[in-house]
């Protein structure tokens, strides 16, 4: 059985990662808009997985015994300046994300609620990668500056983007 605290905070870590889908799903939306296909299905990709990270926990929790008790998601913001902008703030999303993470692996460990330790080290393991690949992008976009022919090369890239197994 799922103690009721880590329960709750399974409960608020659903609602956070459907928060980040949403917010990926607006970032594509103006990158489709901004005449960057690339950038777009990146972001689509992205809304994919935070979908996918949502249900994980909302497996667990339903696995564990517990009660999914679905939360009102915030309005996304949709105002972006520049490609460059929206990977900044979806860097700092991906932080924040980290961060909520951690709380929850701190307070499995609190709780002594053993069980719920290994997909947390999962998400600790996957915040890494997520911090990693928003970073790389910004630091790509502030090399390129104001270069057209280098962002419709990455825009090209980024559109490569596969669906990963079992993220
Ligand atoms: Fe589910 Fe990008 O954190």
């Amino acid at each position: 059985m799922l103690i009721k605290s880590v329960q709750d905070a399974m409960n608020g870590q659903i609602r956070n990662e459907l928060y980040s889908a949403y917010q990926y799903l607006a970032m594509s939306a103006y990158c489709e808009s901004a005449n960057l296909p690339g950038f777009a299905h990146w972001m689509r990709m992205q809304s994919r997985e935070e979908l996918e990270h949502a249900m994980k926990f909302y497996d667990f929790v339903l696995d564990r015994g517990g009660k999914v008790s679905l939360q009102a998601i915030d309005r996304p913001s949709d105002e972006f300046s520049s490609p460059l902008d929206v990977f900044e703030q979806s860097l700092a999303q991906e932080r924040r994300v980290t961060s909520q993470i951690h709380d929850l692996y701190a307070l499995a460990q609190q709780e002594k609620d053993y069980a719920s330790i290994p997909l947390l080290q999962w998400f600790v393991t996957e915040q890494i990668e997520e911090e990693k690949n928003a970073g790389q992008v910004v630091d790509t976009l502030k090399m390129i500056g104001d270069s057209r022919d280098a962002l419709f090369l990455l825009d090209r890239e980024l559109g490569q983007r596969q669906e990963e197994e079992g993220e």
